[in-house]
This record gives C-alpha cells, structure tokens and sequence, in this order.
C-alpha cells in the first residue's frame, strides 16, 4: 500500500514521522544506526504511517541506517529524503528498496530567496530539477513525495507551476514546508486554499504539510494544514528537528484525538504509546523534555494549586482535558524487587514489549540485581531505561572495568578508572581535576589515548525519589568525528563514565568507517 492508498478514509490524517531526518539534523544529535533502529521499531509500534528514516547521501552510516530500517522495520512506509540530484535518488532508492512500503521523498526551494541566493539558478532550472527528479524517482517505485522547499515565502503561482509538474510525472503526495517557521495559520491555511484553486490536480494526490516551530506555531500551522485540506502532517517526537524544531508529534495527534468530535478528523496512532516514544527518543538523543512539554512533558498532567487538586480528586475532567492513561504515563507500576527471579524479569519485559533471551536475557538480569539491591523497587519506567541503556547492540570499542574517586572540598578530585580497550587489552588512568565527573572523564582519556572534546553532557532522574536511577547521556568529538553515548546506573559518576565510553566507542567506530555527515555537491539531474 502507497502512501496515498494510506489516505482513502478522507477523515484520517496520516502521520509522517521525521523524528529520525529532520529530528537528527538537531545540533549536537548523533544516533548510530542501532539507535535509529531502535527508535523507528517504537515508532511501528506507536502506528505512524510514514517513517522518514534518514538522507542517504548525507554519510554511509545515514544510509546503513535507512537501510537496515527499510529491511527490518514492518508496517509503516518508509521513506528516504533525497534532493533533485540522480546521485541523492539513486542512494535514496537504494537504501529503501527492501521495504514492503518504500518511498522517495525530493525536494527543491521554489522561493525567489532560496533559488538566487541558495541554489544561484533560475525559475526556469527549478522547474526543470523538479520534473527531472520525480520522472527518475518513478522509474524505481510508485510512492514519490515531492516538496517545493520554503513555499511559505515564495511566490504562490511559480508554487503551484512546480507543483503541477511534479504531479504530472507522478508524484503521489505533495508536501508544503514551511521551512522557516515563518508561516501564521490563517495564510498558510489560505496558502493552500490557493494552491487547490491553482492545481485542481492537487486534490488527485495526498496534501502533506510539514511546519517548522521557529514562532512557536508549528502544531498551530498543521491544524491549519489539515483545516484546509491536508491528509498528511510531517512531524517529529518532541518536537525536535532543525533549530526550534517541527511540529511536535504528540501534540498534533493528541489535539486531533481530543477534539475529533468538533474537527471531525483523527489518525490511525496507538496514543498510549506517546509518552514511551518520547521518553526514547529524549534518551536516545540527549534532548530532555521540559517538564511542562504539553502532553509528554513531566508535569503536563500534574495539579500544583490546591483548587484544581480538590477539582480533580472529585471528578477528574475538572481540570483535565485528556486522560493521562491514553498518552501512556501513569504507567509506572511497581513490577520488581530484588526477591524477583529470572522469570519474573523476562515477563516483566515482555508486557512491555521486549523480548529477551539467552544472553541477553543473562546480562538484563544481571544488571537488575544489581539496581534491585541498591534500590527499593523496580519500576516499569526503571525496566525501560536499563534495557534502552544495556541490551543495545554494543559497539565494539571500550568497556568501563571499575573506577574510583575521591571527592572533597578542600583538594581537587582524584580519579583512577580501569579500561577493557578494543582489543581485550586493559588500560589504567588517573586525573586530577575539576569536578569529579569531569576527573573521571580525563582519566578515561588517559587510559584510552583518546583526547576527546565534551560537546553535550545532561543528567537526568528516571524516576523521582532519592533512590532514582540517574541516566547521562554524552556527546564527544574525536578528530571531527562525534559520538553519542548514554549510561543509567543508581550511581550517577557510573552513569557518567559508561556513557562516556560509549560515545567515544562510537566516535572511533565513525573514524573507522570514515563516515564524515555531509552533502556533497548536486551533481546535474
Ligand atoms: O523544512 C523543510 O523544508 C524540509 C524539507 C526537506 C521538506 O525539511
Ligand atoms: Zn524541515
């Protein structure tokens, strides 16, 4: 099924996921292909109609990602984006052609800005690129999305010229950017409106809207989007995605869900999915959700002022326009303690949704006793955060054996930590230095011979209480390769130092396969 097939029910709104494109063009994300698999395996899970997956041509890694996601990942349509460029559709091709659902998504800027100033060609060229780009991508597959980049700011008549271009060689769904986040939703809605007058062809194929949140009116153009029109919003979990990022997934698909009755529109989402896709991809990515984030933020259902807890204790809807349960929090069940065995473990997990055994299974259990003997109970939330965190596919690279630290207020800190480096080998370091987590990082370089720059670095709870387990995650660049890497432990230095090590076991794998992130030239289409 295509993704315009996708969109026959004309109350259902698609949802196009570009958590892992556009969401991993957000400064200082660096998923390895594990993790993007990872995050679009929930994403199948959570019931999105499209997964952009990534831009091949940008690096072997993206494109080693697409693929293994276009090979593995079942259900959604998975997409790869691609300039007009035979080079950009044909690695786009080739990294989603072992999907059930491949498709190509192209684009090119149709603003006077961007076509003198970016791209130092002509309307005439523009036009051409577009026929040009969507001809070939047809010659592999049916499923073809093309966007006329920053159409909020151009030129609405040359829009929709390019628009009809691109229809006529095939393109199943047109998707309007706002690539600036310029937009306000009465003139995107009247935008589109236009178009449709324009193009009457338009209404032949799937309309798509993708609104970026620099004036904070992302989720606000999309309803506009879909007001006028629209059967396809793009968007990403948490609303990550170049500098204010996109419209934020779970807040389109909640506002649609709870206000169906009066917009008569809804998607296809399993909605108590939310909260744990965005607790991911917040993990996975480093970007920690602000705790009054509208739907997944943590305290987006929680009642401060002593009226509203009254209200809400006599009749929730008092103070509550949703369920928290339909997003998915809430759901944080006591399940273990450090009396549980293997086989509470692996049932535990698999309620959750994950299926471990063997090897896995030995190192989940291992790990649990360890924190079920420092901490009371055992959450749900906890349960999630150890197997995000250690039943990864490990990068070959370093291994944290032990470390210790002396902190006090009188001398600076003294670390010493012991390595498994690469080859089996073990290495010590010491430091002695600034803060105690910072000590424990430069005597990780000592011992590893890597001199790495600490690019991001946050600290987090899992859950609350004074037991929590703390999570880190660490961005590194070594020698112009990044590398992103996260620890949980109840230890927050552990935490710190295994997160540590990861990103630099990342970062070396990068420089290995030289995978540099970058555009090469547009070569003639
Ligand atoms: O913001 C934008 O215009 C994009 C396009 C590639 C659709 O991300
Ligand atoms: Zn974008």
């Amino acid at each position: 099924m295509s993704t315009s097939e996708q969109g026959n029910d004309a109350n259902r709104v698609r949802i196009f996921d570009t958590t892992l494109r556009d969401g991993e063009q957000s400064p200082g994300i660096s998923l390895n292909r594990q993790e993007k698999l990872e995050i679009a395996q929930q994403l199948a899970r959570l019931g999105v109609d499209v997964i952009e997956a990534g831009f091949p041509i940008t690096s072997p890694g993206d494109f080693e990602a697409v693929q293994a996601i276009a090979q593995t990942v079942e259900g959604p349509v998975i997409c790869g984006l691609a300039r007009t460029s035979k080079q950009d559709i044909d690695a786009a091709w080739n990294a989603v052609k072992d999907s059930e659902r491949p498709c190509i998504h192209t684009f090119i800027s149709t603003s006077d800005i961007h076509i003198e100033h970016q791209l130092q060609t002509t309307r005439e060229d523009v036009k051409g690129q577009a026929l040009a780009a969507v001809a070939h991508a047809k010659q592999y597959l049916d499923d073809v999305e093309f966007s006329p980049m920053d159409a909020t700011r151009a030129d609405v008549e040359f829009t929709a010229e390019v628009v009809q271009i691109a229809i006529g060689e095939g393109a199943t769904t047109i998707n309007i950017p706002d690539t600036v986040g310029y937009a306000m939703p009465h003139e995107f809605g009247a935008f589109l409106g236009r178009l449709y007058e324009l193009v009457p062809d338009l209404r032949r194929v799937t309309l798509s809207v993708h609104c970026h949140d620099d004036l904070g009116l992302a989720v606000a153009n999309s309803l506009a989007g879909v007001l006028a029109g629209a059967r396809q919003v793009e968007c990403a979990i948490n609303g990550i995605g170049e500098r204010a990022g996109n419209a934020s997934l779970e807040e389109i698909v909640m506002l649609l869900r709870t206000r169906r009755a009066d917009v008569g529109l809804d998607t296809g989402l399993t909605t108590q999915e939310l909260a744990r896709t965005s607790r991911l991809v917040s993990r996975l990515t480093g970007y920690q959700v602000q705790p009054n984030k509208a739907i997944v933020g943590r305290n987006a259902f929680a009642h401060e002022s002593g009226i509203h807890q009254d209200g809400v204790l006599k009749e929730r809807t008092t103070y509550e326009i949703m369920d928290a349960t339909t997003v998915g929090l809430q759901s944080n069940a006591i399940v273990l303690g450090k009396h549980s065995g293997r086989h509470a473990l692996r049932q535990a997990l698999e309620e959750m949704g994950f299926e471990l055994d063997g090897q896995a299974l030995n190192t989940a259990f291992k790990r649990f006793k360890e924190i079920a003997d420092r901490k009371k109970t055992v959450t749900a939330m906890d349960l999630e955060a150890l197997v995000t965190d250690e039943l990864r596919e490990e990068i070959p690279g370093y291994a944290l054996d032990w470390f210790e630290v002396e902190a006090s207020s009188r001398r600076p800190p003294h670390a010493r930590v012991s390595v498994t480096l690469a080859d089996g080998s073990t290495a010590e370091g010491t430091f002695t230095g600034d803060g105690p987590i910072d000590a424990v990082f430069q005597a990780i370089d000592a011992a590893t011979g890597v001199g790495a720059k600490l690019s991001e670095f946050t600290i987090g709870a899992v859950t609350e209480g004074q037991d929590a387990l703390g999570e880190v995650s660490v961005v590194v660049e070594v020698g112009g390769y990044t590398g992103a890497g996260q620890g949980v432990s109840t230890d927050i230095i552990d935490a710190a130092a295994r997160a540590y090590l990861r990103a630099l076991s990342v970062a070396a794998a990068r420089s290995r396969a030289g995978d540099v992130v970058g555009l090469p030239e547009t070569a003639t289409p």
